[in-house]
């Protein structure tokens, strides 16, 4: 068999999310390369007719929106969203997802749970049994980044999670996210306990939000060489 069209296999499980998108609908867009793809196909149907409002995770992917002329909203202006479609870096066999390789995860945290139903679109090579090889993204305020980095160290040690902790650069400079703060990458390999590393990730001062998404995608479509694949329960009704 040849090897997977990254590509190719973002665009088909992009273009079957397309199939969950009906007139009318209130959408939150994700951010990445995956996402992209599905705001492409987006804007194609917008340009055909498909009136639908949208309200972007990030300032990338509302410059990209706009550029396809498809509506766009702010949460505060649209603050219940019928439907978001976002990426991943990690999916598990329960749906647990990691989020953040792009840096939007806590717009992307905010608009996804402001959603009736989040649905995960992704290549195969997103699919893990242990969340964790992705490094978690927690994004945390400037003030007190090392002690911060401290506490993250320590309560994450509690469950078991150790790995180097490094902040995300951008070129010789910090890497500052939509929301103006910092991001630090946890290289944990594997995360045993999403739910409470990310409890004690929430409780402390300093950690804006962390890229745990945990009871949040209701389904992930995955494309790879066997094709395209729903897992989960993606219609509203289930
Ligand atoms: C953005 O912050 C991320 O959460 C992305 O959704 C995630 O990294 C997936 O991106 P790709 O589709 O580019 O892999």
């Amino acid at each position: 068999m040849p090897p997977l069209d990254l590509l190719d296999a973002k665009r088909q499980a992009a273009a079957r999310a397309l199939d969950f998108v009906v007139p009318g609908m209130r959408l939150g867009l994700g951010t990445g390369s995956t996402a992209a793809e599905f705001v492409t196909l987006l804007g194609a149907r917008v340009a055909e007719g498909l009136k639908v409002i949208c309200v972007p995770t990030s300032e990338q992917t509302a410059r990209q929106a706009a550029s396809l002329a498809i509506p766009l909203a702010t949460l505060d202006e649209q603050p219940e969203l019928d439907l978001t479609i976002d990426g991943a870096d990690e999916y598990d066999p329960a749906l647990r997802l990691i989020k953040g390789g792009g840096g939007a995860l806590l717009r992307e945290k905010i608009i996804a749970t402001a959603s009736r139903r989040m649905i995960v679109i992704a290549d195969e090579t997103k699919a893990v049994d242990t969340l964790g090889r992705f490094p978690l993204p927690v994004e945390v305020n400037r003030f007190g980044l090392e002690a911060t980095r401290r506490l993250v160290k320590r309560e994450a040690a509690l469950c078991g999670c150790a790995g180097e902790i490094a902040l995300r650069m951008a070129g010789t400079d910090a890497f500052v996210t939509d929301g103006g703060h910092l991001i630090l990458d946890c290289h944990f390999e594997r995360i045993q306990t999403p739910d409470d590393l990310g409890a004690r990730l929430n409780a402390i001062p300093g950690v804006v939000e962390h890229g745990l998404f945990l009871g949040l995608a209701r389904a992930v479509v995955v494309a790879g060489l066997d094709g395209v694949r729903v897992l989960g329960h993606p219609e509203e009704d289930d």
